[in-house]
């Protein structure tokens, strides 16, 4: 889907410089053709000058061979009036206009001709020249209106593959959460309960033989299944902390913090500005889920001595910040290492994002780490 949605992007681009490469083309032979039709014009405007010259010429010359004619009829009527000299004067200047003038019509002729075909080429030109001007400005309302819309399909492309991939690293992300809690019932309270079954048959064996053996390992028991419920329950906090529903944010990271002190002997230290109060549910979940991953990840890598949380109530808007005096790290480092998926910062990142929200990391190698986030409120 993804690849087809690229192929789909680059099949439009595609079309778009080949229609843009052929309105180019077109405006190159409109404009040759132009060149052509001016200097055919300017050719044909000689022409037409010479064809209204050589008219007034052969009409010049028409009336000369008529007088030479009329004078040539008078001086053989009257042959004895006129010396032999006059006669073939008259004869010779009859003959060299005509043919003079049937050396100018024919000249005549060729020039109409050359002028008559080149208006032909002219108005064949300028048909030519209209046709190319009427496409090429067509193209460019069909390139306009093509770059116009497919810059916005390809960002609707872009949204939905970004959309996408979110979607898949959500599910991924939910996989990821699935096989943790079941490490974790696995490894806690599976294997403890299995012990307690194995240590209740040993006691019930042990029942009849020696009493005081059977206190003690009921003691163990005990102890046992108070670690499992105790596993039980952090396993059931982690999934969904009750006091995050019942209560809302602020108790909820308190308790947390508590409890992640207690257990890890890391002071965490939490300051909240502004009144607390219930935001939407999602924004409550999303906020939890980023500290919590906050403060795993500092468990696991930062090996940190403080931690700070800080959550700030504005109008309009809330802020969270989880902040360590680790080891910290390189953002950049980690993004092209790429060994293996990271879900925690990249979760933290989809959950800001889901909620409109801004997220920072700010960190370098020792200099601890602070996690910024802030989520706009509605009200
Ligand atoms: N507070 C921190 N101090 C030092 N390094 C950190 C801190 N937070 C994250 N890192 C580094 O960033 C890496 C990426 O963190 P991220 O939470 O994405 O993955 P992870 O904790 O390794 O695995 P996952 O969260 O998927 O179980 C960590 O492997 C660690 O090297
Ligand atoms: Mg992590």
């Amino acid at each position: 889907m993804v690849s087809d949605m690229g192929n789909l992007d680059k099949i439009i681009k595609e079309t778009v410089s080949a229609v843009e490469a052929g309105k180019r083309q077109v405006f190159e032979i409109a404009e040759s053709s132009q060149l052509e039709y001016c200097r055919l014009k300017k050719e044909f405007e000689e022409v037409r000058q010479q064809v209204s010259s050589m008219v007034n010429e052969v009409d010049t010359i028409t009336v000369e061979e008529k007088k030479a004619r009329t004078r040539l009829a008078e001086v053989s009527k009257n042959f004895k009036k006129y010396t032999e000299q006059d006669i073939k004067k008259a004869y010779e200047d009859a003959q060299e206009k005509q043919l003079k003038l049937a050396n100018l019509r024919g000249s005549e002729r060729l020039l109409r001709y050359k002028r008559d075909s080149m208006e032909q080429s002219l108005r064949r030109l300028e048909g030519m020249l209209n046709k190319a001007e009427n496409l090429a400005s067509q193209l460019s309302i069909v390139t306009n209106y093509l770059t116009g819309n497919l810059k916005d399909l390809s960002q609707k492309i872009d949204d939905m593959q970004q959309v996408q991939l979110l979607g898949i690293s959500i599910i991924k992300a939910q996989e990821e959460e699935r096989r943790r809690v079941a490490r974790d019932i696995h490894d806690g309270p599976a294997q403890l309960m299995a012990n307690i079954v194995m240590r209740a048959e040993f006691c019930l064996k042990l029942m009849d033989v020696d009493h005081n053996k059977v206190r003690e390992e009921l003691h163990d028991l005990q102890n046992l299944v108070r670690q499992s419920l105790q596993d039980v329950r952090k396993i059931i906090f982690d999934l969904r902390p009750m006091v995050l529903d019942d209560l809302g944010l602020v108790p909820a990271v308190r308790r947390y913090a508590e409890d992640f002190q207690a257990q890890y002997d890391l002071p965490v230290e939490i300051v909240v500005i502004g009144t607390a109060r219930r935001f939407p549910i999602t924004i409550e979940v999303a906020l939890f889920r980023i500290l919590q991953e906050c403060l795993s990840n500092i468990r696991k890598h930062a090996r940190a001595n403080r931690i700070m949380i800080k959550v700030e109530i504005l109008t309009g808007k809330i802020n969270v910040v989880v902040k360590d005096d680790g080891i910290g790290f390189n953002l950049d480092q980690i993004k092209n290492a790429g060994k293996r998926e990271c879900f925690g910062l990249l979760g933290m990142r989809e959950r800001t994002q889901i909620l409109k929200g801004e997220i920072t990391i700010n960190s370098s190698h020792g200099q601890g780490s602070v996690i910024s986030v802030s989520v706009p409120l509605e009200d």
